[in-house]
C-alpha cells in the first residue's frame, strides 16, 4: 500500500519550472527579474503557469482578483481545501527564488499526490496571489481572496491610483472584480507555502527549515515637507525654506530612534522625490515612501508615533510645512499552531533541521491567516540577501523545502 510518508518531489521537474519560469522577466545581467504586478512579464509569468497547470492534467481557476490556481481534487466531494502557494510578481530588479519557488512547489506537490493517485481528507489547490509585492497594493489578491480589502487602500494604494487603474486595465480586471473575489473561509482547511528566508539566520544557525511563527506588521506612509522654491543661486543660505533638509533630517532621526528605541523593529525611507526637482532651484517640496515594520502591535504603534513625531520636529526645526499621509497597515499576525506543528513533524520525518522564526517580511500567508489555519516553512538564502537579483538558495535547501511542503500537506490532517 501507497505510504505518503516515502513520497518525495520530483526535483529535475521542479528545476525546469524553475529555469524556465526565471527567463520570464530575466534581469540584464540574468541573475534576477523584473515582473512588477500586472506588469507586462508578470502577465507573461501568468499565462506561463497556467499553461504548466493545464499540461499537468489539474483545473485551472481564475479568480476576480486575478488570483491564478490549479486544482486537484483529491478528496470526497465537498471536503475543504488546503492552499498552497505565494505569488509570481517580483519587486522592480528583484530576484528568482522570492514567491516564484513557493508557487512551482505548490504546484508539484500536486503533481506528484496526483500521480500517486493518493486520497486525502482535502482537496489541494496550488494558488499565484496577485500582487504580493506591493508595486500596487500589497497582498491585493490574498487580501481580496480573504474578504479584508480595504477601499481606502484602493483609491490611493502606495504604489499610486494611476499604476493600480493601469495594471487593472492591463489584466482586464476591475476594483468591483477585487472586491467581489472572497472565498468562503468554510471551504478552506488551510494555508501552507514555502518561501526562502531573505535573511542570515537559518544560515547562520546551519538550520535547513525555519518554522515560521509570526510574521512582522507593514505599515506604510507617504511624508511630505513643504518649504518655498527659490533661486539657488541667489537665495543666502539663512532665508531659505528647503524641503529637502527636512527630508534629509527626517532620514537620519527614523534611523536613530529605530536603533535606539526599537531594536526588534525596522523602517524604511525607499523613495525620495524633490519638486519641481532642478539643480537651480531650492526644494519646494520634498516626498518620502516610509515603511516601518514590527512583530507585535504595541511596539507598532509605539513606533508609528514615534516615527511621526520625528517628522513633526524636522519641519520644525527647518521652518516646513509638513503632511503625513497614511498608506496602509498589515498587523503582525501568528501562524497557526496546527500549521506549525504539521511543517515542523514533515522536517523531522525527511530528517532534517528545523527552528522556529519570525519573518521580517510580508507574505499572503498574512491575508490567509484571519480565514484559516495558515503557516510557512523558510528555507536559507544564500548572504541572506533578497529583492535583488543577488538572491540566491542552494538547490538542494529549495528541494528540501518542497519536501517539507509535500510531507507537511499530505500529512496536514495528521494529529
Ligand atoms: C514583501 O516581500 C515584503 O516584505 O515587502
Ligand atoms: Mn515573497
Ligand atoms: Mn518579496
Amino acid at each position: 500500500m501507497l505510504n505518503s510518508t516515502d513520497l518525495r518531489i520530483n526535483a529535475e521537474r521542479l528545476w525546469q519550472d524553475f529555469q524556465a519560469l526565471s527567463l520570464i522577466g530575466a534581469t540584464v545581467d540574468g541573475q534576477g527579474v523584473h515582473r512588477p504586478a500586472l506588469g507586462p512579464a508578470h502577465l507573461e509569468a501568468r499565462r506561463w503557469f497556467a499553461q504548466r497547470v493545464q499540461h499537468s492534467g489539474l483545473e485551472l481557476r481564475i479568480d476576480s482578483a486575478g488570483n491564478h490556481s490549479g486544482r486537484l481534487e483529491c478528496a470526497p466531494a465537498g471536503a475543504p481545501t488546503l492552499l498552497l502557494g505565494s505569488h509570481l510578481d517580483s519587486v522592480p530588479n528583484g530576484g528568482r527564488y522570492d514567491g516564484a519557488l513557493g508557487v512551482l512547489a505548490a504546484l508539484e506537490v500536486l503533481r506528484v499526490v496526483q500521480k500517486a493517485g493518493l486520497r486525502l481528507p482535502y482537496h489541494l489547490e496550488a494558488i499565484d496571489f496577485t500582487d504580493e509585492e506591493g508595486t500596487l497594493v500589497g497582498l491585493l489578491g490574498s487580501a481580496a481572496f480573504a474578504g479584508a480589502l480595504n477601499v481606502e487602500e484602493l483609491r490611493s494604494p502606495r504604489g499610486g491610483r494611476e499604476m493600480l487603474e493601469a495594471g487593472l486595465a492591463r489584466a482586464g480586471l476591475t476594483e468591483d472584480g477585487l472586491l467581489q473575489a472572497v472565498r468562503d473561509p468554510r471551504t478552506l482547511a488551510g494555508y501552507l507555502e514555502l518561501h526562502i528566508e531573505q535573511g542570515p539566520r537559518l544560515l547562520n544557525a546551519g538550520v535547513s527549515i525555519g518554522v515560521v511563527s509570526a510574521i512582522v506588521g507593514i505599515c506604510s506612509y507617504k511624508v511630505e515637507f513643504m518649504g518655498r522654491a527659490d533661486h539657488a543661486g541667489t537665495t543666502p543660505m539663512q532665508v531659505r525654506r528647503d524641503a529637502g533638509l527636512g527630508a534629509s533630517a527626517f532620514s537620519l532621526a527614523v534611523r536613530r530612534v529605530v536603533m535606539e528605541q526599537f531594536p526588534d523593529c525596522v523602517a524604511n525611507i525607499g523613495q525620495l522625490a524633490y519638486t519641481p526637482g532642478a539643480y537651480n532651484i531650492v526644494p519646494e517640496r520634498a516626498s518620502l515612501a516610509l515603511e516601518l515594520r514590527a512583530p507585535e502591535a504595541d511596539s507598532f504603534a509605539r513606533l508609528e508615533a514615534a516615527l511621526l513625531e520625528q517628522a513633526r520636529l524636522a519641519a520644525q526645526e527647518h521652518g516646513l510645512g509638513l503632511e503625513t499621509h497614511f498608506l496602509g497597515l498589515h498587523q503582525p499576525t501568528p501562524m497557526s499552531p496546527v500549521a506549525q506543528r504539521a511543517i515542523a513533524r514533515a522536517a523531522a520525518e525527511l530528517g532534517l533541521s528545523a527552528m522556529p522564526l519570525v519573518s521580517g517580511a510580508g507574505h499572503d500567508a498574512q491575508s490567509l491567516a484571519a480565514i484559516c489555519p495558515a503557516g510557512m516553512l523558510f528555507i536559507p538564502s544564500q548572504g541572506g540577501a533578497s529583492h535583488s537579483p543577488r538572491e540566491f538558495s542552494l538547490w538542494e535547501d529549495c528541494v528540501n523545502g518542497a519536501n517539507v511542503l509535500l510531507q507537511a500537506a499530505t500529512g496536514y490532517a495528521k494529529k
